[in-house]
């Protein structure tokens, strides 16, 4: 059975979104029986507040990447809650657990790196082409699509393209930061395609996963 690696932002699996996530699990479970799913949970802005008391407190960058990642395994486990009583839903602290699985949920790994990387890293593991980073905007955009209104979005950028934007935004928050440099070079390296979407439009979610055209950012060689 083929395998969807998921990215789920942390800006989607919080406790503010539980209609949401009711949504999310019900599509989920709808389509266990077509493919095995592998979802990793990010930290949102539970994580950032957390990491900004610390921070100012004098803690180093190992320790706010452990808090971050304490995080991310709290909203995973939220997630999974939302599976209670369905066979083959398990959370695991690490992917280095996954075995036979139907749907494995889990957070961060180890520090240095986003849960966007695990996502990544578990794809090459799992031998799979494609990751879904599902986000609250609708893709990846040349400008901020929060702060301007006529941002463009692009349907298609090339790892390439998107590393020399990410460099050349070092100083400030690029249009890029949906995706992370580490997530990027390892999608290079291995071709994996990176299709961003909205995960909050859930029909659109189930596009992406059934490889049908979706609104969205894909993210591969040129
Ligand atoms: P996220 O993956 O949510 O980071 O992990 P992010 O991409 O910066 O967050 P969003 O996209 O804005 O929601 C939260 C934090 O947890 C630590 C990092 O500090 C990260 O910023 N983390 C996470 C790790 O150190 N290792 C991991 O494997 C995952």
């Amino acid at each position: 059975m083929k395998n969807i690696i998921i990215s789920m932002g942390g800006s989607l699996v919080n406790i503010h979104n539980k209609e949401y996530l009711e949504n999310f699990s019900k599509m989920i479970s709808s389509l266990m029986k077509d493919y095995h799913f592998v979802i990793v949970v990010g930290g949102g802005k539970i994580a950032r507040d957390y990491i900004s008391i610390a921070r100012e407190n004098g803690e180093n960058e190992f320790f706010l990447d452990k808090i971050g990642i304490e995080i991310t395994r709290v909203n995973a486990l939220l997630l999974k809650s939302f599976f209670a009583g369905i066979d083959g839903v398990k959370f695991l602290n690490s992917i280095d657990e996954i075995d036979n699985f139907n749907v494995a949920i889990t957070g961060g790994t180890h520090p240095g790196h986003t849960t966007d990387a695990v996502a990544l890293l578990t794809a090459e593991m799992l031998n799979s082409k494609k990751v879904i980073n599902a986000t609250t905007v609708d893709g990846i955009y040349d400008r901020d699509p929060k702060k301007y209104k006529d941002a463009k979005l692009f349907e298609n950028i090339s790892y390439t393209d998107l590393l020399t934007i990410f460099m050349k935004n070092l100083s400030s928050a690029g249009p890029n930061q949906v995706l992370d440099f580490l997530s990027i070079k390892i999608a290079e390296r291995s071709n994996i395609e990176i299709d961003v979407i909205n995960g909050l439009d859930i029909e659109n979610f189930k596009k992406a996963i059934r490889g049908e055209k979706f609104k969205g950012t894909v993210v591969k060689e040129k």
